[in-house]
């Protein structure tokens, strides 16, 4: 078992990137890593997940009204598999892009960079995204 990558250090701080979990962690069809940021001031979960191999973050703040889109703690997928779906009214977003496919949704999720290193997955903050 590798030791926790150092998410103070001089390399994760100048780069903006931050260790969120285990690549272990993220199994496709399951649950969804939550985390919190401060997005514009204001602290707001986010989640990853793993889809088709790949792994995508998101602020958890739907498109239509802003509210959490998980059904249950952490869940986001539809009973399809192939969607992330709002519990409130159903809008439907692309697991890989975030673009609203169907329902209420005004655009797409608030998208958020992430990348997998040496059996790790990070995410990246920007001007409006940071660590809380
Ligand atoms: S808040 Fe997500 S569909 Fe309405």
């Amino acid at each position: 078992m590798s030791a926790t990558p150092d998410a103070t250090g001089t390399e994760a701080t100048a780069s903006g990137w931050h260790p969120l979990c285990r690549s272990a962690d993220l199994r496709a069809g399951a649950e969804a890593v939550p985390f919190e940021v401060r997005w514009r001031g204001h602290v707001c979960r986010a989640f990853a997940v793993r889809y088709r191999g790949g792994v995508y973050g998101y602020l958890n703040r739907c498109s239509h009204v802003g509210l959490e889109l998980d059904w249950q703690p952490n869940r986001f997928f539809d009973l399809t598999g192939q969607w992330l779906v709002c519990a409130a009214h159903g809008a439907l977003f692309d697991p890989a892009s975030g673009r609203c496919v169907a329902g209420p949704g005004r655009g797409p999720l608030q998208a958020i960079e992430m990348r997998e290193a040496d059996g790790w997955v990070y995410w990246r903050s920007r001007y409006d995204l940071q660590p809380v």
